[in-house]
């Protein structure tokens, strides 16, 4: 299995890759030309394509011969970064690749997600903060999905919960919906939103999903266990 992880030398992007490599993939990774030095510790094991991530020539590089990729997206800037990414990954992946993209809880598909005030909010107050100083742009993070929901392609959108570093846990379970009793304790552990994402690539129950996650020994997901109710993941 060749995969392609889009993003690498992140946080995320690095557990990707370390998860890929453990699995005996073959990688390609794809990260800005001043990080690929975090990469060092991986470089002699995979092959680094430097650039940035909505560079359409970079992505159809990197992507091509992969059987999956996955894609770290984040809406950095204000110049369609996220929806850029997307969108060459959505028309230069091989026909049939698996292809996962991370984004956050605060992505919905249809709607149905209910979200605390508290998260409404918190979130509200930093899209307006980080435009403001044209840091981030979240909106173009919600049209990346829009036109990944839309697509025919073999997607998985992987909406993570809050991030904390740590051990592994296992693999997080998930839900539909935000505001789904399962996923309260909001937060997951980074490597283990890394290693849902990759069992994502060969697990088909998963294709054209958009799965909210939260950690497996979180007091949400346990509670949720000791319930006898059922859980994915
Ligand atoms: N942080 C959270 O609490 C949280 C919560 C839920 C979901 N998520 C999701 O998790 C994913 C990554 O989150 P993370 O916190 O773990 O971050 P991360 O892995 O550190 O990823 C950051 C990525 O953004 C790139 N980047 C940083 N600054 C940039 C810039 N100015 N222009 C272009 N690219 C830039 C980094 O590349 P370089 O290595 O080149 O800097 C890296 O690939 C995203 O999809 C996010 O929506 C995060």
């Amino acid at each position: 299995m060749r995969i392609c992880v889009i993003g690498a030398s992140g946080k995320l992007g690095q557990y990707l890759v370390r998860h890929a490599l453990d699995r005996g993939y073959e990688v390609v990774g794809v990260c800005r030309e001043r990080s690929v030095g975090k990469l060092a510790a991986v470089a002699d094991r995979i092959t680094i394509v430097p650039g940035p991530t909505n560079d359409r020539e970079v992505i159809r590089k990197a992507v091509a011969g992969c059987d999956g990729v996955l894609t770290v997206l984040v809406p950095w800037g204000v110049r369609q970064y996220s929806s850029g990414t997307a969108q060459a990954v959505l028309d230069h992946a091989e026909p049939g690749a698996r292809l996962v993209f991370s984004c956050g809880w605060h992505i919905t598909r249809d709607g149905k997600d209910r979200y605390s005030r508290r998260f409404r909010t918190a979130l509200w107050i930093a899209a307006k903060l980080a435009r403001l100083v044209r840091a981030v742009d979240i909106d173009d993070q919600v049209e990346a999905c829009r036109r990944i929901f839309a697509s025919d392609r073999r997607w998985t959108v992987v909406r993570g919960s809050d991030l904390e570093e740590g051990e592994s846990q296992g693999l997080p379970v998930w839900s539909r919906h935000v505001g789904d009793p399962v996923l309260a304790s909001n937060l997951t552990r980074r490597v283990d939103f890394a290693l849902f994402m990759v069992e994502a690539l060969t697990d088909d129950t998963l294709v054209r999903e958009a799965p909210a996650i939260v950690g497996r020994l979180s007091p949400s997901a346990l509670a949720h266990a000791e319930d006898g109710t059922p859980q994915a993941g």
